[in-house]
């Protein structure tokens, strides 16, 4: 029977992370994967397709509105959809390749099939008809989620769809009806507005993008609905008709209320997602879950069976890639006797629509109810020189820094390339650094980057070019 180290069941960026860190760290290591390519729900059905296809269909937007007005004149642009998914696909490959690679850089072996824990220190893994069981001194389950479903409306993944299906449809619906105002709702629903869909989102709660700052929220809201985005919050699908050619969706007030009867060619089921856990054996081997079936866990990853251990999506927390890599990182240097750690208090969030949101830390709306005094430092872009030029002003920078020491709680962006101009206030916060310090720090010109520092300075009321 082969013999491991340690066996981490998943192969998402929770679990190869987890695998080439313990490998880095001496331990013999495998991984155990159900499904036909590596990378799990992030590679395959989730960040990386939907950006290939948010990144296109972008393109394809500015080139038919933007390109004009700087002197580009190019013909309509024409949408070669199947060019476009296959696009998608060979950014997929890519990155699955890249995965297989750093398996085998790091000598960790790949076990295909499902993985079963018959135990502390015992995985069976089967598929094709053949099981193998493998002894091992340690197991991580990083099996990730599956998405939510809403009773009695059934995804077919071709007219009514999960984000799977709607990163993969054949054609542009003409309506596409989004069940929830979420991070997926408002990127699939940009990809395919861009390529001509009419957009209509139904929201239970009266905002979009729950947990993110209010502010940012609602101004990001309209700018969505200056797109052609058509929200309909405080409200609820409870049935949809798909007897007929067009989906007919029933759609009623959250509170209760006269139903109202919507037609679209496509609807987006998108309410959040579940930990996944079927087939893992979980019950038998005594692993606890929680109320919501969240594999639970103490501080240090371990669950309550000795040598068994959980990270990514399949535990509390925000479910995203980047949090699950952090938590392989730190569960494999536990599992080697070191002090790994995750800092939960600064994880940045991206919404990587057109403009971007990006948030890291506190919102207002968490200060405020933890009665915390705050500072805020606002900054537009229509007031950065480099914003100005390139004509792209929508958004703002907003920090919220502690009344009393100045340090930074929260940093909220919306506006293009949000994304990545977030990092400088993660490193900023992870340094438990002031809102001064970042006023004090030289920003390059000209940048979009230098209205966080502008931000920074308007905390202590002296922005300068506002
Ligand atoms: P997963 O990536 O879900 O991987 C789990 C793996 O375990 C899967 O490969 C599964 O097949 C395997 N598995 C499960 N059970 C077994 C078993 N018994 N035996 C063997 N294998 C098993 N997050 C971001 O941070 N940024 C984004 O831009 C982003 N975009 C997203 C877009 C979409 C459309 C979706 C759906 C999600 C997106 N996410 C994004 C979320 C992100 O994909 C997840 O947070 C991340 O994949 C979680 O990683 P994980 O390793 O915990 O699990
Ligand atoms: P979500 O939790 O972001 O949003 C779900 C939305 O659906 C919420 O606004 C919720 O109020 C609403 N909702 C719930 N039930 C409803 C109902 N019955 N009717 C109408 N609305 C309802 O979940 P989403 O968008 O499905 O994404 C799942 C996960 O994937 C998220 O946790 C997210 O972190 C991750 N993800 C991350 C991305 C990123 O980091 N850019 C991109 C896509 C997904």
């Amino acid at each position: 029977m082969a013999s491991y180290d340690l066996v981490v069941i998943g192969t998402g960026p929770g679990g190869y992370v987890c695998a080439i860190r313990a490998a880095q760290l001496g331990m013999k290591v495998a991984v155990v994967e159900k499904d036909a390519t590596l990378g799990g729900t992030c590679l395959n059905v989730g960040c990386m397709p939907s950006k290939a296809l948010l990144h296109a269909s972008e393109m394809f937007e500015e080139a038919g509105h933007s390109f004009a007005k700087m002197g580009v004149s190019v013909p309509a642009p024409k949408l070669d959809l199947p060019a476009m998914m296959n696009f998608k696909q060979q950014g997929i490959d890519g990155n699955v390749k890249g995965v297989e690679f750093l398996m085998k850089k790091n000598k960790i072996d790949v076990l295909k099939g499902t993985g079963k824990i018959l135990g502390a220190g015992k995985v069976e893994v089967s598929g094709d008809g053949k099981s193998e069981t493998v002894e091992t001194r340690n197991i991580v389950i990083a099996t990730g989620s599956d998405i939510a479903r809403l009773k009695g409306i059934d995804i077919d993944e071709k007219r009514i769809v999960s984000s799977t299906g709607a990163l993969s449809l054949e054609k542009v619906p003409e309506k596409l009806l989004i069940i929830g105002a979420g991070v997926i709702g408002l990127e699939l629903g940009s990809v395919w507005r861009r390529l001509g869909a009419d957009v209509m989102v139904v929201e239970f709660l009266d905002r979009i993008l729950p947990g993110m700052d209010g502010e940012v929220a609602k101004q990001f809201q309209r700018m969505l609905e200056k797109q052609g985005f058509v929200f309909k919050l405080g409200a609820k699908v409870t049935a949809v008709d798909s007897s007929g050619k067009t989906l007919q969706a029933k759609v009623e007030p959250a509170a209760g209320g006269a139903a109202e009867t919507i037609e679209a060619d496509v609807v987006l089921v998108c309410i959040g997602r579940v930990p996944y856990t079927e087939g893992l054996g979980l019950k038998e081997a005594g692993v606890a879950l929680d109320n919501r079936g969240r594999v639970e866990i103490d501080a240090h990853f371990s669950t309550n069976v000795k040598g068994i251990y959980a990270i990514g999506d399949v535990v509390a927390g925000p479910m995203l890639a980047h949090k699950a890599e952090d938590e392989g990182v730190a569960c494999a240097e536990i599992i080697a006797g070191q002090a790994g750690h995750v800092n939960y208090d600064v994880i940045p969030g991206v919404v990587y629509t057109t403009p971007e949101v990006s948030s890291v830390g506190k919102t207002e709306e968490e200060l405020k109810q933890a009665g915390v005094a705050y500072t805020v430092g606002k900054f537009p872009f229509t007031a950065n020189g480099r914003s100005k030029v390139n004509q792209t002003t929508d958004g703002f920078v907003k920090i919220l820094a502690d009344a009393k020491t100045d340090r930074v709680l929260g940093v909220h962006i919306v506006g293009r390339e949000a994304g990545e101009m977030i990092h400088e206030a993660c490193v900023l916060m992870e340094f438990g650094g002031s809102a001064e310090d970042l006023a004090r720090t030289c920003h390059a010109h000209p940048t979009r980057s230098e209205a966080i520092k502008e931000a920074a300075l308007a905390v202590g009321k002296r922005a300068i070019h506002m």
